[in-house]
């Protein structure tokens, strides 16, 4: 079964490039972007069945939950680059920035394997005990 990659901010610099070389080498890849520069960098893609583009924004938790559970790798690239950016947009520089949105990608991952869950620490001692 060909293995499933989530890449935010995969229509970026660096995302475009590592995106379309995951899909080359059979990977299923799904990218969320909101396309702040490029709408075009990945349109070389959107007809390969490997390939899924979700316009929105990766502080959005509900949308983060649902794929991280779909997806078995994620490398997360959404972010503002380049201190002169991050100067001009201070508010959205630190809520993307400070990993806000990799720290909810890493609460959903422990979250469906039953780590870090109220439901997985109640497992985890259920078993101790016998
Ligand atoms: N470019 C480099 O030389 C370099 C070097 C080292 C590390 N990095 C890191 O790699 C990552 C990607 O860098 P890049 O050069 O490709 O940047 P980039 O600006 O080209 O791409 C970032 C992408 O993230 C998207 N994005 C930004 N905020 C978003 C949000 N809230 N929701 C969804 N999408 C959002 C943008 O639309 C853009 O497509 C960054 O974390 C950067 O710090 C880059």
């Amino acid at each position: 079964m060909k293995k499933k990659v989530l890449v935010t901010g995969g229509a970026g610099y660096i995302g475009s490039m590592l995106v379309s070389k995951l899909v080359h080498l059979g990977y299923k890849v799904t990218v969320i972007d909101l396309l702040k520069y490029s709408s075009t960098s990945l349109n070389h893609l959107c007809f390969n069945k490997n390939f899924k583009l979700i316009v929105d924004d990766v502080r959005n938790k509900n949308l983060i939950k649902k794929e991280i559970k779909k997806n078995e790798f994620i490398i997360p690239l959404a972010a503002l680059v380049g201190a002169p950016l991050c100067k001009k947009n201070k508010k959205e520089a630190v809520s993307e920035n400070q990993q806000a949105h990799i720290r909810n990608m890493k609460d959903n991952r422990e979250e469906a394997r039953g780590e870090g869950s109220s439901k997985g620490r109640e497992r985890e001692q259920g078993q101790r005990k016998g």
